[in-house]
């Protein structure tokens, strides 16, 4: 039996990146085991698929909570109840406290729509086109308290088309993003990706959709 990581996914929406990875933790040999799927956002359409996979899927409505602390507090409670060891996000759409981050921190990461530190925030794929970039893709990162600058554990690289829109690249970049999470996270959870002086050192492999030298 090989060791699975105790893992919490936190969604606000369709939840793609979610199915990608719950797909991933079918495999035996994947070294995470998906122990809860939790939504800010009642509606998000994620819990309903989480569930079909069989999966523990629950809502905690931030309006529900006076403060962001209050908010965090909750959540801090339900990932402690689900003994969660690494919380991963996928497409949650809400700042956390810096407490919470820190309390997570190298335990908590995130995959983000471009290839950081080129376009964080919202956006990207318009921002990208905007800035006349010939490759565009996706980053998966530790998460810390300044919004998506925590250290890269991996990045997945698309090209940019004649003619694209941002609807046509931000579904390439899905894509990538579909391959890239799945295999991060199995290198977090096997203890591949430390960080060591405010970096992941970088290891073959991290940058998917690349030509091999
Ligand atoms: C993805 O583009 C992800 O990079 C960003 O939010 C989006 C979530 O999509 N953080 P989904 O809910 O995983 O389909």
């Amino acid at each position: 039996m090989i060791e699975k990581k105790r893992v919490a996914i936190l969604i606000s929406g369709r939840g793609s990146n979610m199915a990608a990875l719950i797909e991933a933790a079918g495999d035996p040999a994947y070294p995470v085991e998906i122990v809860a799927v939790i939504s800010n956002r009642p509606q998000a359409p994620g819990l309903e698929r989480a569930r079909a996979a069989g999966l523990h899927a629950e809502a905690l409505d931030h309006k529900a909570f006076s403060s962001r602390e209050a908010f965090d507090a909750a959540l801090e409670a339900r990932l402690v109840v689900h003994g969660t060891e690494l919380v991963v996000l996928a497409g949650f759409l809400r700042l956390m406290t810096s407490a919470f981050v820190e309390r997570w921190a190298g335990r908590m990461i995130n995959i983000h729509p471009a290839l950081l530190p080129a376009f964080p925030g919202l956006h990207t794929h318009e921002r990208a086109l905007a800035a006349g970039v010939r490759v565009h893709g996706c980053t998966v990162h530790y998460v810390t308290p300044g919004m998506d600058e925590g250290p890269i554990i991996g990045q997945a690289v698309v090209p940019v088309l004649p003619g694209d829109t941002p609807d046509g690249l931000g579904a390439r970049v899905l894509q990538a993003e579909h391959r890239l999470y799945p295999a991060m996270l199995a290198r977090v959870a096997r203890g591949e990706a430390p960080i060591v002086d405010g970096l992941v050192p970088v290891a073959a492999g991290d940058a998917l959709g690349m030509v091999a030298p």
